[in-house]
């Protein structure tokens, strides 16, 4: 079988966690992907900076003309984060018909629409799992497992940082700014970890979540967001007396043919699951017409989570390239569904 040739843009945290997730894993992932999996090449900034990869090599680039849109690249997984350049670079890659794997929710919340057009011009594909819910499967459940109903809210943790830094504030009388150091050592806040704390990855992903649920274009403009930048001691204290918990929430409900969406920190009573949602955990329950109420639970950010997502769309993206292949280039009817596009 010809092997699926990848090219990273980005070898940081969820970067080198895919590197060395694929090291470690590699005969369940290519077994599951039909074919053998192989990091090409990846683009950082500094190429001399130490990272682990577990022993792994890949060539190191500065230059993003060799991954997005470079002859020998086949997938395209991007880990650089941020919109720009990352939009650019994805788009690039699609045009090109290279298939891409993303984390991004910045770019998928805001240009979804774009992308999904890049790849239906480039005859290409995108995943996008990661964008949401770190190692949590939500994306794939929402579009396919849950494709029969019509969904009537989608709602809890989606920010792994700063329910951590609530965790630790609230647990253990931990400083807001120790707390958020720490996150940070971790792996778990963004490059600018103000995304996190004002809300605005929460929003983001609420937007993903929410246009894929609702079968609307949300854009994180049509989010109420609100950080936790004004959570103190005094709060946590007063919530403790009464029995609540501070969490920052992601809600979206379908309310008489229209859609609210909103992230703030709310008090929730001990009693409730999410209030057991501790650390950089991450919990959404979905609930649907016919399903009822779901739960998906489980680590919403970290580098081997994250990993996990994004082998887990390799495999998926891997399949769809060798029935392409197959067919002689031709795509397949199966098509990636985004709301308002043409389908590919
Ligand atoms: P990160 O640790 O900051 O890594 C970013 C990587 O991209 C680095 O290797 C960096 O190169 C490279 N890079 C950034 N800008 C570049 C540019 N202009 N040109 C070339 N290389 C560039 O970020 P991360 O935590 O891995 O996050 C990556 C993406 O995954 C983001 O979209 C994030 O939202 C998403 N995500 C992260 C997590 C998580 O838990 N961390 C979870 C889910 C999704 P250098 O190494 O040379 O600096
Ligand atoms: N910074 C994000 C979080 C990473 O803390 O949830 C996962 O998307």
């Amino acid at each position: 079988m010809k092997p699926v040739r990848i090219g990273l843009l980005g070898l940081g945290t969820v970067g080198s966690g895919v590197v060395r997730l694929l090291e470690r894993n590699r005969d369940v992932i290519e077994e599951k992907a039909g074919a053998p999996v192989q990091v090409v090449r990846a683009l950082v900034r500094d190429p001399r900076k130490a990272r682990d990869l577990g022993g792994a090599r890949p060539e190191l680039t500065t230059d993003p003309a060799e991954v997005a849109g470079a002859p020998d690249i086949d997938m395209v997984v991007e880990v650089l984060g941020g919109t720009e350049p990352a939009r650019d670079y994805i788009l690039r890659a699609l045009r090109a018909g290279q298939f891409v794997v993303t984390a991004n929710k910045d770019v998928m919340a805001e240009y979804g629409a774009d992308v999904f057009e890049a790849a239906r011009a480039g005859g290409a594909e995108v995943w996008f799992e990661a964008s949401v819910g770190g190692g949590i499967p939500i994306i794939r459940p929402l579009k396919e497992s849950l494709g029969a109903n019509r969904i009537q809210s989608v709602l809890g943790i989606v920010n792994g940082t700063t329910n951590y830094i609530l965790t630790r504030m609230t647990r253990e009388g931990m400083s807001f700014d120790d707390a958020l150091r720490e996150a940070q050592r971790l792996g778990y806040a963004e490059p600018d970890p103000r995304n996190d704390v004002d809300g605005i990855d929460a929003a983001r992903k609420l937007a993903i979540l929410a246009s894929i649920g609702f079968l609307s274009r949300i854009t994180p403009a049509d989010v109420y967001t609100e950080g936790i930048g004004s959570i103190g001691p005094r709060d946590i204290e007063h919530g403790r007396r009464l029995g609540w918990t501070v969490k920052l929430l992601a809600i979206a409900r379908e309310r008489d043919g229209a859609i609210e969406a909103r992230v703030h920190p709310a008090f929730i009573p001990l009693h409730h699951p999410l209030a057991a949602v501790s650390g950089s955990l991450n919990a959404i329950f979905v609930t649907g017409d016919a399903v009822g109420e779901t739960m998906f639970y489980g680590r919403g950010a970290g580098d081997m989570p994250t990993a996990s997502s994004v082998l887990g769309d390799v495999i998926g993206a891997a399949r769809s390239l060798a029935l392409r292949r197959l067919l002689g280039g031709q795509r397949p009817e199966a098509a990636p569904y985004w709301p308002g596009t043409v389908l590919q």
